[in-house]
């Protein structure tokens, strides 16, 4: 069994107490968080500076001393390391040039990736080199399609109709953007792997927002590559794969993509969960991150059942989606207090 024991659940073991870290645990609910990011001058610009993100990505491993720790870094910023412009205002996350033409797709200059986010891979073998041994530490980028919505769309919301109207008016053009953005995701998860990251993890936030054939095409097929790439340069490396929102499309997505594990939302049921994901693979997930801003017995209630439905193979003890910064910083010592205590 691996020394770490986050890593030995995401190649089937099967754990109890299970081990636990939460999606965007460094970030605005933590004080010290928000003076380094005050330090650093703008949220970019924390991303870029390898000591603050180092400090940003060991922040709550210090305080909660989480199994995993994930690189600070965004989603967006592979489309900076491609020449797109990125910027973030007050209050509305990433603001992008979008993309409306097929010239723009074909100017995305993957080669300027290595020097571009050079300092991301600074930052992943920072902190590889300060975590505590039994810490792992996890990669990530965005799948294609979810980086695809906020290239096109320019900016993030709930719909991502122009890009959606984009991918659906034009699938041949729209292909050839996720087959470049697939290309990239590959070259930029190995340089984070050869940099010290010991899994990864695909982020496809808005993967719900596809019917089911533009799913396979767009969320399925680009994943499926990535994760077979990955392999064929790192076969033991685990790879976690998060199409939020996906519901049923989930049931053959294991075996559809290579994942070693599945991130679950908070709408998937549980007893459904370990029947269609959890037998083929890990199974990462997924408190409603509201109840851990509301914290107390509510929360402590919901994570026996998570923990109980999904103790019978291998599980990842995490949130369904990212921590939110209304949430008490005491609730977290709560709820990794919850997770590791005997059923
Ligand atoms: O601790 C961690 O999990 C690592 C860091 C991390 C961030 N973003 C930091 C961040 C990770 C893994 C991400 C992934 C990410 N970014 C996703 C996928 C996960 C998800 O939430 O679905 C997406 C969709 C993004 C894009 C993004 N970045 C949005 C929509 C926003 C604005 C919303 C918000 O929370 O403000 C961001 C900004 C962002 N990314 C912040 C942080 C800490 C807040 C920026 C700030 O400090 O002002």
């Amino acid at each position: 069994m691996s020394e770490f024991r986050f890593l030995s659940v995401l190649k089937g073991d099967t754990l109890d107490p299970p081990p636990v870290w939460l999606m965007r645990q460094a970030g605005r609910y933590l004080p010290e968080y928000r003076e380094t990011r005050a330090k650093a001058g703008g949220f970019l610009a924390l991303c870029l500076t390898p000591d603050l993100a180092i400090e940003a990505t060991l922040q709550p491993i210090r305080r909660y001393g989480f199994d995993a720790a994930i690189l600070f870094s965004d989603l967006p910023l592979l489309a900076y390391g491609m020449g797109r412009s990125l910027d973030y205002r007050e209050g509305e996350g990433p603001v992008l040039e979008p993309i409306t033409d097929i010239a723009q797709i074909d100017a995305l200059d993957l080669d300027s990736i290595p020097t571009k986010l050079a300092p991301v891979y600074e930052t992943v073998a920072g902190v590889r080199a300060r975590l505590p041994a039994e810490t792992a530490l996890i990669g990530f980028a965005g799948a294609p399609w979810t980086l695809a919505c906020y290239m096109v769309q320019g900016r993030g919301g709930h719909e991502f109709v122009v890009a959606r109207r984009f991918a659906f008016a034009d699938p041949e053009r729209f292909d050839h953007l996720i087959d470049r953005l697939t290309t990239a995701t590959i070259g930029y998860l190995d340089a984070q792997v050869r940099a010290g990251a010991q899994a990864v993890q695909l982020f496809d936030s808005w993967a719900g927002l596809l019917p089911e054939t533009a799913f396979r095409r767009w969320c399925v097929e680009p994943v499926r590559r990535i994760i077979a790439g990955l392999k064929a340069k790192h076969p033991d490396l685990p790879v976690i794969a998060f199409p939020r929102g996906a519901g049923p499309l989930l049931q053959g997505f294991v075996a559809a993509t290579g994942a070693d594990a599945v991130q679950i939302d908070a709408s998937i049921p549980l007893d459904w969960a370990a029947h269609w994901v959890q037998q083929q693979a890990c199974v990462q997930g997924n408190l409603d991150p509201q109840l851990l801003v509301v914290g107390g017995d509510a929360m402590r209630r919901e994570i026996r059942r998570i923990r109980r439905a999904l103790a019978g193979g291998p599980h990842v003890f995490n949130l369904g989606h990212g921590i939110v910064p209304e949430v008490p910083p005491h609730h977290v010592d709560d709820l990794v207090a919850a997770v590791r205590e005997p059923l």
